[in-house]
C-alpha cells in the first residue's frame, strides 16, 4: 500500500480522495509548521511514496535527502514552488507539481478587496468608528480615492494578473498597463492593454498591483529606487510573494509618503513582519490568505491529491513543474 505523509492538517475533501484509493496517509497532528529537522525526523526511514506539503515547508536537499527511494512525488499545495529546490528534486528523479488554476478567481478577488481597503480607507474607517470617534457625517471624514477609470499596473501577467484586468476592465473602466518577461498582444486586444517597461508602467500608475512568481530576477524587483518612480499619490499592492518587494524600502517609502498607500498579503520574512510597517495607516496587512477561501482551499487540497493519485498510479500529473 503506498504511503503518504502530510506535513500539516489541510481541507479534508483532498485527504478523503487518497484514502479513498486505499493510500496509508500520515497527517502531521500538530496544525502548525514542522521545523526542518521535525520534517526530517519524520520522513526518515518511513518509506513513503509521496509527500504533500505546503510553501511553509522548505523542501530542500536535506529534506530530499531523508526520502526513502521510493518517493516519487512532492505535491505541493500551493501555486508558487519557490519553497522547493527544483534541480535538486530533478536530480533525483522526483516528480514536484503544484495546484495552478483553482485560485485564481479568488486571489485576484482578495487583490481587489485590499485595492479598494486601501483606496476607500476601509480598515482605518473600522478602527475610527469602533473607538467611537465618530461625532456624524462630515464633508471631508477619512476621504480615500476612487478605482474607476483610474489606471492599474500589472506587474506579471499570469493568470492571476490576468484575471486582475478583467475585473480592473468591467467593474471599474479602469486603464490597464502590463509589464511582464513577455508580451500578449491577444491580451492586449481583449483588454486594451498597454505594454510598458517596468520603470514607465511605475511612472503612470495610479495603482501597481505585483503578480510575477518568486525567481533570482524577481527578489526586490520592487526597490527604493524603483518606489521613487512612482505617483505619491499611487498604491502598491502584493498577493503574490514577499521578497519581490524590498520590504524595508517600502516601509520608508510609505512613512514618508514616496507613495499613498500599500495593501501586501505576502511579506519578505514571512510569518514576520518588518515592525515598521505596522505603525503605519497607509498600509493594509492580511497575513498570506490571498487563496484562503473554503472553495477554494478545498479545490487546492484536492488537486494536490489528484496529482499525487495520477503520479502513484503511474500516469503524468496535472500539474508538472518543469
Ligand atoms: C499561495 O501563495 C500560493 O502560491 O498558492
Amino acid at each position: 500500500m503506498a504511503k503518504i505523509f502530510v506535513t500539516r492538517k489541510v481541507p479534508e475533501s483532498g485527504i478523503k480522495m487518497l484514502q479513498g484509493k486505499g493510500f496509508e496517509v500520515v497527517i502531521n497532528p500538530e496544525d502548525r509548521v514542522l521545523t526542518k529537522e521535525e520534517l526530517i525526523n519524520n520522513l526518515k526511514g518511513q518509506s513513503y511514496d509521496a509527500l504533500f506539503c505546503l510553501l511553509t515547508d522548505k523542501i530542500d536537499a536535506d529534506v530530499m535527502d531523508s526520502f526513502g527511494p521510493q518517493l516519487k512525488i512532492i505535491a505541493n499545495m500551493a501555486m508558487g514552488f519557490d519553497n522547493i529546490n527544483i534541480g535538486e528534486a530533478k536530480k533525483r528523479g522526483i516528480i514536484v507539481t503544484n495546484t495552478p488554476g483553482v485560485l485564481t478567481e479568488t486571489v485576484a478577488e482578495h487583490t481587489f478587496a485590499l485595492m479598494l481597503a486601501i483606496a476607500h480607507r476601509i480598515v482605518e474607517a473600522d478602527k475610527f468608528t469602533r473607538a467611537l470617534k465618530w461625532q456624524g457625517w462630515a464633508p471631508v471624514l477619512l476621504l480615500g480615492n476612487d478605482l474607476s477609470r483610474k489606471t492599474l499596473g500589472i506587474v506579471g501577467l499570469g493568470r492571476i494578473g490576468s484575471r486582475v484586468a478583467y475585473h480592473a476592465l468591467k467593474g471599474f473602466e479602469m486603464k490597464v498597463l502590463y509589464y511582464d518577461v513577455k508580451r500578449s498582444e491577444d491580451f492586449e486586444k481583449e483588454f486594451s492593454a498597454v505594454y510598458l517597461p517596468l520603470e514607465e508602467l511605475l511612472k503612470q500608475s495610479d495603482f501597481v498591483s505585483i503578480h510575477v512568481p518568486l525567481l533570482d530576477s524577481t527578489q526586490h524587483l520592487i526597490n527604493a529606487e524603483n518606489l521613487k518612480l512612482m505617483k505619491p499619490s499611487a498604491y502598491l499592492v502584493n498577493t503574490s510573494r514577499g521578497p519581490v518587494i524590498d520590504e524595508a524600502a517600502l516601509a520608508y517609502a510609505l512613512a514618508n509618503k514616496v507613495i499613498k498607500g500599500a495593501a501586501l498579503d505576502v511579506f519578505e520574512f514571512e510569518p514576520k513582519i518588518t515592525p515598521e510597517l505596522l505603525k503605519l495607516d497607509n498600509v493594509i496587512l492580511t497575513p498570506h490568505i490571498a487563496s484562503g477561501t473554503e472553495e477554494t482551499r478545498s479545490k487546492m487540497s484536492d488537486l494536490a491529491a489528484s496529482n499525487i493519485i495520477e503520479a502513484l498510479e503511474g500516469r503524468t500529473p496535472p500539474n508538472l513543474v518543469k
